[in-house]
């Protein structure tokens, strides 16, 4: 995570931010502290980044990278405003020992577009990254990537639009709404059992979530999607960016996963013996 100690909206590179609109940064760095606050609570380990006076944005970690197994595909921005976080990301890795690290060919926003389930990569395309970076991710981490075209300007990154509940099996919820025909077919094929989100939650960033497998972090105005979470047996806990909202993001945009090749061992024989 990376605290928004610079966040603002100064331009507008989404459909969510109006550089007209000010920004309470007191009220986002408290609403941050709570997210970040909560992950230390539940027994998760957060790793920082330094924010940038220059790079407004950074606060949205999860576009600084992939990484799965230990190894790290890093960025690439679509925006030149955004272009340097990249870097930022990769010293990250490199100072604390990442070794397998590739940096990418192909515009990728990290996890913005690239969504991990148990058998497959997910990856949004149409507005930020490239259909060719899903190749080079597919041949980087030697999972099959399957391409989901974006269709909704609101919805730019796949993260807007579908999250991951657990990557141990292969539980998403999404909103069709956001999807090529195409790729809500291919969606439903692969998860006939996924939540599917309302208008209201998904306009609410409702799926820009983080689950563990467990707890399932999401915004809080997102009333509709708590009652399918329980029955399913995940533990909805509501959170309040509502200034980051202003940048375009929400919980997970603020979150990206560090995924060690021991820790999904360790959850998918937790699964199997359960
Ligand atoms: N203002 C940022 C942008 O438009 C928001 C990024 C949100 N991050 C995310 N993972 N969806 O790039």
């Amino acid at each position: 995570m990376c605290p928004p100690a610079h966040f603002r909206v100064t331009y507008s590179i989404n459909p969510w931010m109006d550089p007209s609109k000010p920004v309470d940064l007191p009220l986002a760095l408290a609403q941050w502290e709570v997210l970040r606050d909560r992950y230390r609570a539940l027994g998760h380990t957060v790793s920082l980044l330094e924010p940038r006076p220059d790079l407004p944005d950074m606060v949205f970690a999860a576009n600084g990278a992939t990484v799965i197994d230990g190894r790290v595909l890093g960025a690439r921005f679509a925006h030149p405003e955004r272009t340097r976080e990249a870097e930022a990301h990769l010293a990250w890795f490199r100072a604390r020992g990442f070794t397998d690290i590739h940096e990418p060919a192909h515009i990728n926003e990290g996890e913005g577009d690239f969504a991990v389930t148990a058998s497959y990569i997910l990856a949004g395309r149409g507005f930020r990254s490239s259909p060719l970076s899903h190749d080079e991710a597919q041949e980087f981490f030697g999972r099959p990537v399957i391409g989901l075209d974006l269709v909704d300007p609101r919805y730019y990154h796949l993260d807007t639009a579908l999250c991951v509940l657990d990557d141990a099996a292969d539980e998403v919820m999404y909103y069709p709404g956001a999807f090529s025909p195409g790729s809500r077919a291919v969606l439903a094929r692969l998860f006939p059992d996924a939540i599917i989100a309302e208008d209201a939650d998904a306009a609410a960033l409702g799926l820009n979530a983080v689950s563990d497998g467990r707890h399932v972090l999401l915004p809080q105005a997102a009333a509709g999607l708590f009652a399918p979470l329980r029955d399913r047996g995940y533990e909805p806990i509501a959170m309040d960016l509502g200034e980051l909202l202003k940048g375009g993001g929400s919980v997970k945009c603020c979150t990206q996963e560090l995924r060690q090749e021991q820790e999904l061992d360790v959850r998918r024989e937790l699964l199997l013996s359960a």
